[in-house]
């Protein structure tokens, strides 16, 4: 099995449920996370792992599966009415239209709750699980993902220079990537120097991660991309304020600068962030 394919079965045998005489929440909690994806955060930090302390590589599963927790309450909550009042999702219905807001609201708490038990759970030492929790938390929450969301809902039709706009993008996306691979050095316990450096890396991957999606909503239709598309009209978009030319460039040049920074890693780790780089972006 590859590490999607490991991912994937790990999930499987791990979605959320409870025991309760709620008709359909135990349904609703799995929708998403059935649903699909690429898996994209989940594989970065399992790569990681994979080739730098491969033994480990049953144990980082479940770090994996806190972080896609976390990364679909994102979603689901980014396509609520109050938000981007998206109706797909990964191929599905989103989840306020297959149920109600409610349930959308209240699914996307309790993954984002469910995410830090996962993690709480691990089999690892106490001192690498505070780093995990620290991590994540960090990174999805106000000094990442939650400010990048915040900005980028007040902001709509109200434009940003470029700087500004990085700045958004890297909250609202980047962080919880870079987050992925350093969560995969904190595991493998790389020293710090080395997983700043990852990490560091994980936000220019994180970057292009966005500009692409931003892409992905001029070029790709509903079918190809599972998410309703020309979206992004009213929002800070790489290709809104630049140009869909302009945006393909600054991706192309800082794809190009990452895969100098893969250089200066081992090349196992290199080889496989390459892989999902040629997949995904
Ligand atoms: C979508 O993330 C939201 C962004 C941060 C761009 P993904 O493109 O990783 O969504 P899935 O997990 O593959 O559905
Ligand atoms: C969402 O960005 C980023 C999140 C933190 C969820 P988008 O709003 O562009 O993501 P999509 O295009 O709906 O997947
Ligand atoms: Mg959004
Ligand atoms: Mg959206
Ligand atoms: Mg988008």
């Amino acid at each position: 099995m590859n590490l999607k394919e490991l991912f994937i079965h790990h999930l499987d045998k791990n979605l959320p449920k409870i025991e309760s005489f709620h008709p359909f929440f135990n349904e609703a909690l799995a929708m998403i996370l059935k649903a699909g994806g690429k898996h994209f955060r989940a594989q970065l930090l399992l790569s990681v792992v994979q080739s730098k302390q491969p033994q480990l590589l049953q144990e980082a599963l479940d770090a994996a599966l806190a972080l896609e927790f976390i990364h679909t309450y994102s979603l689901i909550h980014d396509d609520l009415p109050a938000m981007d009042n998206a109706d797909f999702r990964r191929n599905c219905p989103t989840l306020h239209k297959a149920y109600d807001e409610t349930t959308a609201i209240l699914v996307g708490d309790a993954l984002n709750t469910e995410a830090f038990l996962v993690l709480s759970r691990m089999n690892l030492k106490d001192e690498i699980k505070i780093k995990l929790i620290k991590t994540l938390a960090f990174n999805a929450g106000i000094n990442g993902m939650i400010i990048g969301q915040a900005m980028d809902c007040f902001f709509e039709n109200k434009k940003l220079n470029l700087e500004e706009l990085e700045f958004l993008h890297t909250h609202k996306t980047a962080k919880l990537i870079a987050a992925a691979l350093k969560m995969g050095c904190e595991i493998s316990q790389l020293n710090d120097e080395k997983s700043e450096e990852i990490y560091k890396l994980g936000l220019k991957l994180g970057l292009i991660f966005q500009i692409n999606d931003d892409i992905i909503d001029t070029t790709m239709t509903q079918e190809q991309s599972g998410k309703p598309t020309h979206k992004d009209t009213h929002k800070n978009s790489f290709v809104n304020l630049l140009g869909l030319n302009k945006a393909l460039k600054i991706k192309e040049d800082l794809l190009k600068e990452c895969e100098k920074n893969l250089q200066q890693l081992d090349k196992e780790l290199a080889q496989m962030i390459q892989k999902l780089i040629i997949l995904y972006l």
